[in-house]
């Protein structure tokens, strides 16, 4: 039986290898490790938690209001990187403003963290998976100061990390430092991630498409013909992939991760810039799915070169196994 190598264990020997890393960037990694087994001890309970106390009158049994599970993870994440002292701010998707923390421990913190706390939340009331999508940034203010916004909307391809948590049959967390991509389950007997999927490579090529195609009416005629290849018999499997979209970002693309395909959120007549957020959907995934080989793009441009202009953004999305993304950037170039 060989050793099994945890989280814990897996970061310290990444930190021991790279002499500049002084373990604050560490230290983060295991405060979202933490957060994400608390919510995933959450996430286990949701039904529970809806109906069974739900029902009762929305509130817990110490009084308190029940609260939804996207603003309970956010809160939890928030939580860890406030009291963990090597964040100075986050930006989330549940802040319509970026926190900047105000203690004199989190002012001399040297990074950022950005995040989504529960993505694919639509899901959580039909038992379908859902994740936390988080990206990293050392910080470009003063330390000792309060973060910025500038601090914010760094360009994706400043990351210093990324990385989700998927909470689906198993809970899995996959990260990256930059040095390629590795994924760790979650052992519930023993409350550790380990290590079960080293360097993670993304197939060049692959035959499953994810896009929601009840929009396939109001999206740009390219793309509409990148769709037609896909279900076409004279593409390059010779036969008709497969349609495979959950409605939760972090599944879709993991499972794409691993079997190779193409998840894709397209601008459309009604939502002009699609519906992902740059900063706490789009950037971190991008930089998960480069360091992996494969490919993130807005259908015309790289994710991680855009310069972000508000904490929200919005940007179209296509990522990937790389032939795919490739294939599906050249059918919407021959259309403009
Ligand atoms: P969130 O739950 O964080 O708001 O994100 C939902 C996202 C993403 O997870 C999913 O792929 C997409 O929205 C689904 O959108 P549609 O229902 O428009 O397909
Ligand atoms: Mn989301
Ligand atoms: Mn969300």
């Amino acid at each position: 039986m060989s050793k099994v190598t945890t989280l814990n264990e897996f970061i310290l020997e990444g930190q021991a290898a790279h002499s500049f890393a002084t373990g604050e960037l560490t230290r983060i990694l295991n405060d979202i490790a933490v957060a994400s087994k608390i919510v995933s001890r959450d996430v286990r309970r949701a039904g529970l938690v809806d109906h069974i106390l739900g029902a009762q009158g929305n509130t817990n049994v110490q009084g308190e209001e029940q609260q939804k599970l996207d603003v309970v993870a956010d809160e939890q994440f928030i939580k860890a990187f406030e009291y963990g002292g090597e964040v100075c701010g986050i930006a989330s998707e549940e802040n319509d403003d970026f926190v900047a923390f105000q203690s004199e421990t989190s002012k001399n913190g040297k990074y950022v963290v950005l995040f989504d706390p529960l993505d694919g939340s639509s899901n959580i009331d039909v038992n379908v998976s859902i994740g936390t999508i988080f990206s990293i940034y050392k910080r470009v203010s003063t330390i000792g100061e309060e973060a910025t916004f500038e601090d914010m909307i760094q360009m994706g391809n400043q990351q210093v990390a990324a990385g989700y948590v998927l909470y689906g049959s198993s809970t899995m967390l996959v990260y990256t430092t930059g040095d390629g991509v590795n994924g760790f389950t979650l052992d519930p007997s023993i409350g550790e991630f380990c290590l079960s999927h080293p360097n993670m490579k993304m197939p060049v090529k692959g035959r499953l498409y994810a896009m929601n195609e009840g929009n396939i009416n109001i999206c740009e005629e390219g793309l509409r013909d990148y769709i037609a290849y896909c279900q076409s018999s004279e593409n390059d499997y010779q036969a008709p992939y497969s349609g495979r979209y959950i409605g939760s970002l972090v599944a879709d693309f993991h499972r794409n991760m691993i079997k190779g395909g193409i998840y894709i959120y397209p601008e459309t007549t009604t939502a002009p810039e699609g519906r992902l957020r740059l900063l706490y959907e789009c950037n971190p995934l991008a930089f998960i799915a480069e360091q992996a080989g494969g490919l993130a793009t807005t259908g015309r441009k790289r994710i991680m070169d855009i310069q972000p202009q508000q904490l929200h953004e919005r940007v179209p999305f296509y990522i990937g196994s790389k032939n795919m993304v490739e294939k599906a950037m050249s059918c919407i170039a021959a259309k403009n």
